[in-house]
């Protein structure tokens, strides 16, 4: 299962991807607008952080399946190859995803909230969809469940469109999810940090240096 970073915060993508192994960055328009800044210098600004190879997932926000067409390909075209246009899984959205495939642009197909939004999704052409796990979760549904629910229905029916869970508040979910098979998860930062942190990991490492300076001192292994 493949991690990807939720944010458009530039300090976060860069200890991000310095510490951990991320394949790429999502954002939505709330995201965008949070970082509060001119949409292209974060747009690019996160390309360049995160390299050519990495995957980049950037919203359209056009009314029209026209308008998110033509956003798609100026997405693709200042961002790069890797770039794959963020569509809502509306009617105009469903319409959109197979014009933009068929202009040979990758997609992802957002703001799933059921299994049948995610098989028509499959069916209009997506790469990805990004079922938005703690939105189900809050309004009494089961995010895990939705999950799961896609994972049946694209293994039974042979369909390659990819798992990207989204929405996440707790480490839990993530790992649910990867149990599932989702291909990859998006989580804001605090949860990707959350998902390495263990009480009883530095407990071993104060143990270590403990154990090593009583015996050697300050010195490294490269001084001995
Ligand atoms: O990628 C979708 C995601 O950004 C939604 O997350 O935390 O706003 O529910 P959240």
């Amino acid at each position: 299962m493949l991690i990807m970073l939720d944010t458009a915060d530039h300090q976060t993508i860069r200890e991000g991807f310095e510490f951990f192994p991320l394949a790429g960055v999502t954002t939505n328009p709330s995201i965008v607008a949070k970082a509060k800044g001119d949409f292209w210098t974060i747009q690019e600004g996160i390309r360049d952080l995160i390299g050519a190879k990495s995957l980049l997932f950037a919203q359209v926000i056009g009314e029209t399946a026209e308008e998110m067409l033509a956003e798609a390909k100026l997405l693709q075209d200042r961002l790069g190859e890797n770039t794959y246009a963020k569509v809502p899984v509306t009617k105009e959205g469903l319409k959109a995803m197979t014009m933009i495939k068929k202009e040979g642009i990758g997609v992802l197909a957002t703001a799933i909230f059921t299994p049948m939004q995610a098989l028509l999704a499959a069916r209009a052409g997506a790469d990805w969809v990004a079922p938005y796990v703690n939105r189900i979760d809050n309004i009494s549904g089961d995010g895990v469940g939705v999950i799961a629910a896609i994972r049946d229905i694209y293994d039974q029916a042979g369909i390659e469109t990819k798992i990207i869970a989204a929405s996440f508040k707790n480490v839990q979910q993530v790992l649910e999810c990867a149990k599932l098979g989702a291909e990859a998860v998006t989580v804001p930062g605090d949860i990707l940090e959350k998902m390495l942190e263990h009480l009883m990991t530095d407990w071993s490492m104060d143990q270590f240096n403990k154990d090593w300076k009583a015996q050697y001192g300050n010195r490294t292994i490269s001084q001995l």
